[in-house]
């Protein structure tokens, strides 16, 4: 297995933003969005790098 992650590195990449997108999904109930106030958007803005991360793996 961990020859397999260093022949395909693009696998890190999307795992480590599958695990990043485990706390937005968690804190995206209404609940949660009103629980962290003004948190949520800080933390939030972590889709960014995330998606970047998507792209990147994509590629
Ligand atoms: C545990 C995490 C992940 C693993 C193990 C994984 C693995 C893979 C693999 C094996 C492929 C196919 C590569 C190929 O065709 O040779 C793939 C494609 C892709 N992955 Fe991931 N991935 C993960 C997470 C993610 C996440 C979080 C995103 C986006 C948010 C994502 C977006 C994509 C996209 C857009 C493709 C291309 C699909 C296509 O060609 O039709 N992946 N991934």
């Amino acid at each position: 297995m961990l020859k397999d992650i260093g022949k395909r590195p693009f696998i890190t990449v999307g795992f480590t933003a599958f695990v990043l997108l485990i706390p937005l999904a968690v804190t995206s109930p209404k609940a949660m969005v009103r629980k962290l106030g003004r948190r949520w958007q800080t933390l939030h803005r972590a889709i960014y790098p995330i998606a970047a991360l998507a792209i990147l793996h994509f590629w």
